[in-house]
């Protein structure tokens, strides 16, 4: 799904560089390089707090300790999306409100908000779901109107920015009360190991998320909260501060890519290619095409004797996971009906247009 192969080989000694000076200083904790790389992608982002963490796992549960989300509070989810989003709510004694999705571009859908708000609503996550953002002019009004936090999942999203209307120039991560990132190794800035960030505006919920990464410490020795150990160690910082300087290029050869998908699947009817929201740029963190349950599992056969890599993102509402049984469950129909029909394609910043072109032949095989 991914070429990290070549993307590295590109900048090898750079990276070589940055990693070298972290042994050479010894500091593989905190220091110069975290700082350094948190500046760099608050500019990045135009948000004025970077708290770095181990990942966007992390950033998401720490964000919500740091809104005070616990037993009796309900958070909003969609019921499509990566297990991680909703995990986070139940392991705080929070409870998930799954929450319908916009079959054409898989994000939360307003209306559906509106509908699960109760008074017992904490917060609603919008997924940046696959590159592209929510519809957070909508999102946002409903959440002043109920008094309700907004944690921007923004794991997939990073180089997503608003392009129309009221957040016009702003970064996905900009815009809610806390933004949560994941540098896991494929994600759009990828670590070469597990990383996260959380993002906000906010000082106050900066300086709680700060001492929640650091088991609650305020002073040295001195913990005023119950907190976690999550950490971006300075060898990743290093490297991404390195990636950062080419993210804006990376987005770019995903968007090319996804352009080549869209002119070379056009010809296939039976092929929902992946539709652009007017209001944001897509960041492209996967390309997923939609179609029938029976021809997927045949495309799924003839891809793998071809050996294509391929994946399903995602194969079941997260209210039909089986650690989910406990929560209430709510109808999300586009949900139950896009599982059925999402596939995702080899999706990064190396892919050519031959391989392109190849993938979509290979589609031919089971239907013109
Ligand atoms: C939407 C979403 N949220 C959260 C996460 C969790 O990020 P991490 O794997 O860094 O913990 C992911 C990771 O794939 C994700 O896709």
């Amino acid at each position: 799904m991914v070429d990290l192969q070549d993307q590295t080989e590109k900048i090898r000694e750079e990276i070589n560089a940055a990693i070298h000076e972290v042994i050479d200083s010894t500091q593989f904790i905190g220091g110069e390089k975290v700082h350094q790389f948190c500046e760099t992608l608050g500019d990045y982002l135009g948000v004025h707090h970077v708290i770095p963490c181990n990942s966007g796992t992390d950033a998401l549960q720490i964000a919500m300790m740091a809104l005070g989300i616990g037993p009796g509070d309900e958070v909003i989810t969609p019921d499509f999306t990566y297990f991680a989003t909703a995990e986070v709510v139940g392991l705080l004694g929070a409870t998930p409100v799954f929450v319908d999705v916009d079959k054409d571009h898989f994000t939360i859908l307003p209306e559906d908000i509106e509908r699960a708000i109760t008074s017992k609503t904490k917060a609603i996550v919008p997924v940046h779901l696959f590159g592209q953002a929510a519809n957070m002019e909508a999102i946002m009004k409903i959440a002043d109107a109920h008094s309700v936090y907004i944690i921007e999942d923004c794991a997939q999203s990073m180089g997503c920015t608003i392009t129309e209307g009221e957040f016009v120039g702003k970064s996905t991560g900009n815009l809610g009360d806390i933004g949560c990132f994941s540098f896991f190794p494929s994600k759009n800035l990828g670590a070469f190991g597990d990383g996260g960030a959380i993002t906000t505006n906010n000082p106050e919920l900066a300086q709680a998320c700060r001492q929640i990464a650091n088991h609650g410490q305020g002073k040295r020795y001195y913990h005023d909260r119950l907190g976690v150990n999550s950490r971006l160690d300075a060898i990743q910082a290093a490297i991404l501060q390195v990636k950062l300087n080419y993210l804006d290029n990376y987005i770019v050869e995903r968007q090319r890519a996804a352009s080549k998908y869209d002119e070379v699947l056009a010809p296939y009817e039976w092929i929902m290619t992946p539709k652009r929201l007017p209001y944001c740029n897509h960041s492209f963190h996967q390309y997923v095409v939609r179609m029938d349950y029976e021809l997927r599992k045949e495309v799924i056969t003839m891809l793998r004797s071809y050996n294509v890599a391929h994946n399903i993102y995602y194969p079941l509402p997260l209210q039909e996971q089986k650690a989910m049984a406990i929560f209430p469950k709510r109808n999300c129909p586009n949900t139950t009906e896009i599982c059925q029909e999402v596939l995702a394609l080899p999706m990064h910043t190396e892919l050519t247009d031959d391989q392109i072109e190849y993938i979509a032949s290979i589609f031919k095989k089971v239907a013109p």
